[in-house]
């Protein structure tokens, strides 16, 4: 019997035993091509073993620091080399352990921003529904994902839910042809609503993770988002935790809007699955500001910047370079794209293909013309990922409720940037045939 208290006890798990690219290989024999980059986390592949090579030849050098008593080089090395490809707004980074911790430091940070300024009443947070920022318990309430936020409700903060934007089922758009950017302005109103001076900032994740799988914004989305937060001195937090450091074929996603966040949360492909590593970048305006104003941030893991974590981000880092990775997605994306559009093409269950660069979502529908989902008892999303499972193919289960609330079933397709053609097509081909066997 295991000695592991499990995160599903109703779940039976094979035990890995290596990995190797795309591939993760169990206990049994077994291989798994690893279509979601195992919780899109792995964007260099799987089995880099000159990552702990390179490790063990640093030797003592990477030798615990406790950071709020010394600094040491590889954070500051992977800082630089991490602001070198964000956007230029970005002017420090703030090492943590993952992405709640990310999500976490950001909105305490915002916080002590606004207190240390004089503006003590700003401290409400704004997010969306269907949105996904971590399980502790002030990142679960940034979180719009209601299966996930309800055991936990009495523990929640009153953090206040907008409208995604999720132009298939939007109560604004979904039958005007388009996006109209009301779901933008949605936030205007509820900062009005809340009091503009008591509104500390909006955290979004700049592309939808696995609340509602690939919601890829308006192209004008985040310019509007980010004219309305600076015309009520409220800071844009961009969690990039899953869309950025590469996926959408872009060191981060919201270049491709051509906005600077206040800060930008990332974690998961930083490390990819080699190291626990998560940061904060801080632009000029908040670094500036504590800077100069020698102040002290209160917050801090003991964990925040771990040398041996920092060394691998770095070693991932330099990988990502030299292997063009941080672009390869945009390109390789597009074949995932067609692909599945093709696929949509022979199954009326798929309503809508979505997504950017290697970060595909796929939602599954009863009726395509209404867009009704399958009824909640189908279990479509878990049957199929567990079809999948069984035919050698991992592909993520979207969390169910993405239709407000009310079933909605949809995948999440992230593999690693190392992703080819045929392994693309291992991936759509299975789904087809699980697709067939399941309608
Ligand atoms: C967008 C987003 N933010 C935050 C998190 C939380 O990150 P972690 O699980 O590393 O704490 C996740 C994890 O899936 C995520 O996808």
């Amino acid at each position: 019997m295991s000695s592991i208290f499990s995160r599903d006890y109703a779940a039976e798990l094979p035990v890995l035993a290596h990995g190797s690219g795309v591939y993760i290989h169990d206990a049994d024999g077994k291989a798994y091509l690893d279509g979601m980059g195992s919780a899109g986390v792995v964007g260099i592949g799987h089995g880099r073993t000159e990552i702990y090579r390179a490790l063990a030849e640093a030797g003592n050098t990477v030798t615990f620091a406790y950071t709020a008593t010394f600094s040491h080089p590889w954070q500051e090395k992977l800082a630089s080399s991490i602001l070198s490809v964000a956007p230029e707004e970005m002017k420090a980074v703030y090492f943590v352990s993952g992405g709640s911790e990310a999500n976490e430091t950001a909105l305490k940070l915002a916080r002590q921003y606004h207190l240390d300024r004089g503006e003590p009443q700003r401290h409400k947070i704004i997010s969306r529904w269907q949105s996904y920022h971590g399980v502790t318990i002030a990142t679960l309430s940034l979180s719009g994902r209601t299966s996930w936020r309800t055991p936990y409700t009495p523990y929640l903060l009153p953090v206040i839910h907008i409208a995604p934007p999720y132009e298939y089922r939007c109560a604004y758009c979904r039958d005007n042809g388009g996006c109209t950017l009301d779901c933008a302005d949605e936030l205007e109103r509820a900062i009005n609503l809340e009091g503009p001076e008591t509104v500390a900032a909006f955290f979004a994740e700049t592309i939808v993770g696995t609340t509602a799988s690939g919601l890829v914004p308006h192209k004008d989305y985040y310019k509007r988002v980010r004219e309305i937060c600076d015309r009520y001195g409220v800071l844009f937090v961009a969690d990039e935790v899953l869309a950025g450091y590469g996926r959408t074929g872009k060191p981060f996603a919201i270049s491709d809007w051509g906005v600077a966040p206040d800060m930008i949360t990332c974690g998961k492909a930083i490390g990819s699955g080699y190291a626990p590593l998560g940061a904060v970048l801080v632009n000029d305006r908040i670094t500036e500001f504590f800077r100069e104003g020698r102040r002290r941030f209160v917050h801090g893991f003991t964990f925040s910047g771990h040398p041996a974590s920092c060394f691998i981000g770095q070693q991932v880092f330099d990988i990502m370079s030299r292997e063009g990775l941080f672009t390869r997605p945009a390109e390789i994306g597009q074949y995932l794209a067609t692909r599945l559009r093709q696929l949509q093409q022979r199954h009326a269950c798929i309503g809508d293909v979505r997504g950017k660069g290697l970060y595909a979502g796929v939602e599954f529908v009863a009726n395509r013309a209404t867009r009704e989902p399958f009824p909640t008892e189908k279990a479509f999303t878990s049957r199929l990922v567990t079809m999948m499972r069984e035919r050698g193919v991992i592909v993520g289960g979207g969390v169910p409720g993405a239709n407000f609330g009310m079933g909605g079933d949809h995948i999440q397709i992230t593999p690693p940037y190392i992703v080819t053609e045929e392994e693309i097509d291992i991936i759509v081909d299975t789904l087809d045939e699980v697709i067939t066997a399941l309608t």
